[in-house]
């Protein structure tokens, strides 16, 4: 923690002093919020440190478990900020880092954030939100409307109604598949004759009440893990959470999805909700959404889509087809802190139902009462701030149209981005972009032929090494490189379902170009030089017994 020069003195007058006086505009704390009010990449890039500090070494830093006994000044610890974290931090919003969900910012939502703190409402209840709970309400309409395209009768008879909600806004797509699912738990086993609902008497009793032995919910391999989580805390169970295989597009496959059915149905485990993705977190890729929900229909279960990152796409007149079939989802998961440019902390989960949130409504005497329009009686979380006020302001501000250029530039990009990989002799393509989302590998021509010769066991060697020299350059490129890419594992078709490994690109800064994606593989070229990586390609050329080293 910082160490003042002078100290600072309790007394009420200071502590009371705190909550109204902002300290001079001269102060450190004054330029910064200048610095960072003016241009927040700006302030970033001058004070980010290019060598990164070992983790460990950063650690030390907040060693210190006591509470501070005496105060502070506000300048001084706003020094150790800049000092030790802001310093430290991740440059997301760098055009050069394209390896994550996160990027840059519109600038606006700095200054407007600053309402946010400024006016502290809780969303919770009215009575701590007035004006902020009908924004919401817009908000999860317009997207409500954005996917499912009711007419405006539906919207002026239901978007306002106290009674009910189109969805439930939250910190994010975690939340958000949470609450999907908890929904369609609630429903399937809702009160029905006797039984009070599993709400009420819990899983035990909702599955004599249901006849069966279990329930599951099922998604492509490629599922977030956060329905992991959703499995484990709505009691269904992480095994009973199937991972269907998927085609060599990374999209769920139908067969085998129908198979697991069948398995379930012969085990007496019901189906509660198939999952449909829009946009794979690793991949980028689409199911077949109308198809999963026919089957979804067929089997009478909720049918529920997880588009926190493609959901944005909706916005484009030229891609939003990519998508058919999202509006017969019963749910659909989008987080605005993604494609929307949101700050962290925005996600979202529609209904197509305008009644079906109704399955997880509580109440509380103090707050939430019956009848209020709190929109706390729907929501998992408590307390929660007017995050929806900064998509209200992206949507407005940016509008449909400022929306579609930056999706269609993306997709755009990433397709011309992997065109440039194909075309160069040491790269290889491992996923096409269906969106903003693609992999490839470091895998120089003549390695690239050997591996289509070699027989299973020898290839299997190979891409082991592959694998090292593909972590390796990543790291190395993390910690000393102009731009950062990410990297992940995956079972492409072509490798006969041998897991990879492969880095991960994420075209969502709008700031990003082609240029400096040629830059990203030339420094990946730089790398692949090093001796740590030049080693693990003489070990393929030995296991090929193959002289020439350099590629052609
Ligand atoms: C497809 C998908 N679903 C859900 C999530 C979870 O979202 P969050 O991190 O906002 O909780 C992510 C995050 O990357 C995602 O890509």
């Amino acid at each position: 923690m910082p160490r003042s020069r002078e100290r600072a003195q309790v007394s009420l007058e200071n502590l009371h002093r705190i909550f109204t006086v902002p300290e001079s505009p001269d102060s450190t704390l004054g330029r910064i919020d200048q610095a960072i009010s003016d241009n927040l990449a700006g302030f970033l890039q001058e004070h980010i440190v290019a060598l990164e500090r070992d983790l460990a070494e950063i650690e030390d830093d907040f060693s210190q478990s006591r509470i501070p006994e005496e105060p502070t000044f506000v300048s001084a610890y706003t020094d150790f900020l800049k000092e030790k974290v802001v310093s430290q931090s991740v440059h997301t919003a760098s055009p050069g880092f394209i390896g994550h969900m996160t990027s840059a910012l519109p600038y606006f939502m700095l200054p407007l954030s600053r309402i946010l703190t400024a006016l502290n409402q809780n969303l919770v209840k009215v009575e701590t939100s007035r004006a902020f709970t009908p924004m919401e309400r817009q908000v999860l309409g317009m997207l409500h409307r954005l996917i499912y395209g009711g007419d405006d009768a539906f919207y002026a008879q239901w978007m306002q109604d106290s009674r009910h909600a189109l969805g439930a806004f939250c910190s994010g797509g975690t939340i958000a598949n949470i609450t999907a699912l908890w929904a369609a738990r609630n429903r399937l086993c809702g009160p029905a004759g006797s039984f009070r609902g599993i709400a009420q008497e819990g899983m035990f009793k909702a599955l004599q009440h249901l006849d069966c032995k279990g329930l599951a919910v099922l998604v492509s391999r490629r599922g977030h893990y956060s329905l992991g989580k959703a499995a484990d805390v709505l009691g269904i169970g992480r095994e009973n959470l199937i991972a269907v295989d998927t085609d060599d597009d990374n999209r769920v496959d139908m067969k085998s999805l129908r198979r697991h059915c069948a398995r379930l149905n012969a085990e007496g485990i019901r189906p509660l909700s198939l999952v449909g993705i829009a946009g794979t977190t690793e991949t980028g890729n689409i199911d077949p959404l109308d198809e999963l929900a026919d089957l979804a229909q067929e089997l009478g279960c909720h049918y529920h889509v997880d588009a926190a990152w493609g959901g944005a796409t909706l916005l484009s007149g030229t891609y939003r087809s990519l998508l058919k079939g999202i509006e017969r989802a019963d749910s659909v998961t989008v987080d605005a802190h993604k494609q929307l440019y949101v700050p962290m902390g925005a996600g979202m989960v529609l209904f197509k139902d305008p009644t079906a949130l109704a399955a997880i409504e509580h109440h509380a005497a103090y707050i939430l009462r019956e009848g209020s329009r709190d929109l706390g009686s729907h929501t998992l979380e408590g307390s929660r701030p007017g995050m929806a006020m900064l998509v209200h302001a992206g949507l407005s501000i940016i509008g449909r149209k400022g929306y579609e250029m930056l999706i269609d530039h993306g997709i755009e990009r990433a397709c011309r981005f992997a065109r440039q990989i194909e075309a160069h002799p040491d790269f290889e393509l491992i996923t096409e972009p269906e969106l903003n989302i693609f992999t490839y590998r470091y895998n120089p021509a003549w390695v690239q032929a050997q591996l289509a010769a070699a027989p299973a066991e020898q290839a299997a060697r190979i891409n082991e090494i592959l694998d090292k020299v593909t972590e390796t350059m990543q790291k190395r490129q993390r910690e000393t490189g102009r731009t950062f890419v990410s990297r992940t594992r995956l079972a492409p078709g072509r490798y006969r379902g041998s897991r990879i490994t492969v880095f991960r690109v994420v075209m969502a800064n709008p700031l990003t170009t082609d240029a400096l994606l040629a830059s990203v593989l030339e420094e990946q070229c730089e790398m692949a030089e090093r001796d740590e990586n030049r080693v693990l390609l003489e070990q393929i050329e030995a296991l090929c017994g193959r002289r020439e080293f350099k590629t052609a």
